[in-house]
């Protein structure tokens, strides 16, 4: 008995009861467990089942756990105990990493046990061939909170806009990233002492790597790409920029100019070809993104038919991250239909056609670090002219200790390319004291 669809799906319809092997009990996997205990009747009017978790797998037996889910519960550190399970309907991953999830989720698909995780880099890096494997068994693999938590951002793009061609989607996918520079922004920290902010308040672990280096957002942007093109966009050509080279400087020249730093992940359609990427943007402060603020994550997407569509809420924590996966296993409870996994029909998804990143085309800010000395400004603006970068507005500031000054650029349009070439230009003159930083503008 599963529900993976091969066989006796009337009978697995006619359960009352669905039993869940929950591989992992931390963070999410408490917080699920919770919601399934409190919201017990209200799950039963919906989806008329109980919902049951008859096993856990935890790395360590020996830990003392404050709550446990309901007196049926049977912990085990043996994978296996799960995938043996013949009572065991769904499998639900929520340990994190590679290996591991990557051995449980085969394993249970190749059964035709279908399987909800949160596990975005799994995703990111194997989607493809968990999709091709779960299609092959007729088994469901649900991923609703590998992208931004709480937020329904999968069940939005497969389901509720699934008649539209998506233009864009400019989304703030990292509460950690984006609370840093909440905090840079509004209490004009350094990236140093807002990180130590995020790590106090338990928004970042004691490795921040993925959600300050962009990579986590580019998990969760590798999965939204195939959920809005059905394309799969490999993760390692994906462009990628983290924060934390990010300087308190930039934050507040930025905020002048009446822009805001925050740290997006993007991808637009553009004639058959995506362009794609994670990076530090400037939005104007009256853009709709610039005013989400602290942990929250938010996704602004465009439908060819729709419009605009704007998601917003907590991207992580125990109970609204639970609430996600929770509606994936409510999802194949109540579904006799073949799983959706990826919102398209074919069991494997082609390959994205990509744009040269260094094609794309934005506003830029540039901030140089020169010697305050007469034909400096006319040099770098001739260098800007020589690669077609007009510049929209200047400013140079002072010092009254001598020395080197910032001479901030505002452009019109360019290409990145251009960019590139001129800043390696002007990087190699003898009056600039110090790389130059760029940030695109996104208008
Ligand atoms: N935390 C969030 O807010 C959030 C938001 C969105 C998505 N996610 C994703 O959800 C997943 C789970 O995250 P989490 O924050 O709940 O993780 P977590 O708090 O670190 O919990 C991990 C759980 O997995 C168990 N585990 C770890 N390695 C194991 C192994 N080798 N074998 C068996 N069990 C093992 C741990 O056992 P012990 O209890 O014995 O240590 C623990 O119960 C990740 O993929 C994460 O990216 C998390």
């Amino acid at each position: 008995m599963n529900l993976g669809y091969k066989g006796g799906r009337r009978e697995q319809m006619e359960k009352e009861i669905i039993r869940i092997g929950l591989a992992g009990f931390g963070t999410v996997g408490t917080g699920l467990a919770r919601i399934i205990l409190e919201n017990q009747d209200w799950i039963k009017r919906r989806v008329g089942k109980k919902l049951l978790i008859s096993r856990v797998l935890v790395r360590d037996l020996n830990k003392v756990r404050t709550f446990i889910p309901g007196p049926e519960a049977r912990f085990t550190d043996n994978p296996d105990d799960l995938l043996s399970d013949p009572d065991i309907d769904i499998i639900v991953e929520l340990i994190g990493g590679i290996e591991v999830p990557y051995t449980i989720i085969t394993k249970a698909l190749k059964q035709g046990k279908s399987v909800v995780t949160a596990n975005k880099a799994l995703l990111a890096l194997k989607g493809n061939e968990l999709f091709e494997l779960a299609a092959q068994n007729k088994a469901g693999l649900y991923y609703e909170a590998s992208v931004a938590g709480g937020v329904p951002i999968v069940q939005t793009l497969k389901e509720s806009l699934a008649g539209n061609k998506i233009k864009s989607i400019t989304g703030i996918l990292n509460g950690t990233a984006n609370f840093i520079l909440s905090e840079m922004t509004l209490k004009g920290l350094d990236f140093e002492d807002a990180l130590a902010r995020a790590q106090e308040k338990g928004y970042a672990e004691a490795d921040p790597t993925l959600d300050i280096e962009g990579l986590d957002a580019a998990h969760k942007l590798t999965i939204l790409i195939r959920l809005a093109h059905g394309q799969d966009y490999p993760f390692d050509s994906l462009p990628i920029e983290g924060i934390s080279k990010v300087q308190a400087i930039d934050i507040s020249l930025a905020g002048e100019f009446g822009y805001t730093l925050k740290l997006i992940a993007r991808v637009k359609e553009k004639s058959g070809y995506l362009q794609a990427g994670v990076f530090p943007v400037l939005l104007p402060e009256d853009h709709i993104l610039a005013k989400v603020d602290g942990p929250f994550n938010s996704i602004l997407l465009y439908g060819n038919a729709v419009g605009p569509i704007m998601l917003y809420g907590q991207g992580a924590g125990e109970l609204p991250t639970g609430s996600a996966v929770l509606a994936d296993i409510m999802a194949l409870a109540r579904d006799n239909s073949e799983p959706n996994n990826t919102g398209f029909l074919e069991p494997c998804l082609p390959r994205a056609r990509i744009l040269d990143p260094e094609l794309t085309v934005y506003e830029h800010y540039f901030r140089f670090t020169v010697l305050d000395r007469p034909g400096v400004l006319s040099a770098l603006s001739g260098v800007m002219g020589e690669y077609n970068i007009s510049i929209a507005q200047a400013v140079q500031k002072t010092n009254p200790a001598g020395g080197s000054v910032p001479v901030v650029f505002l452009t019109h349009k360019a290409q990145l390319k251009d960019v590139y070439a001129a800043l390696k230009e002007i990087n190699s003159f003898s009056f600039v004291t110090a790389p130059t930083v760029h940030y695109r503008i996104l208008t």
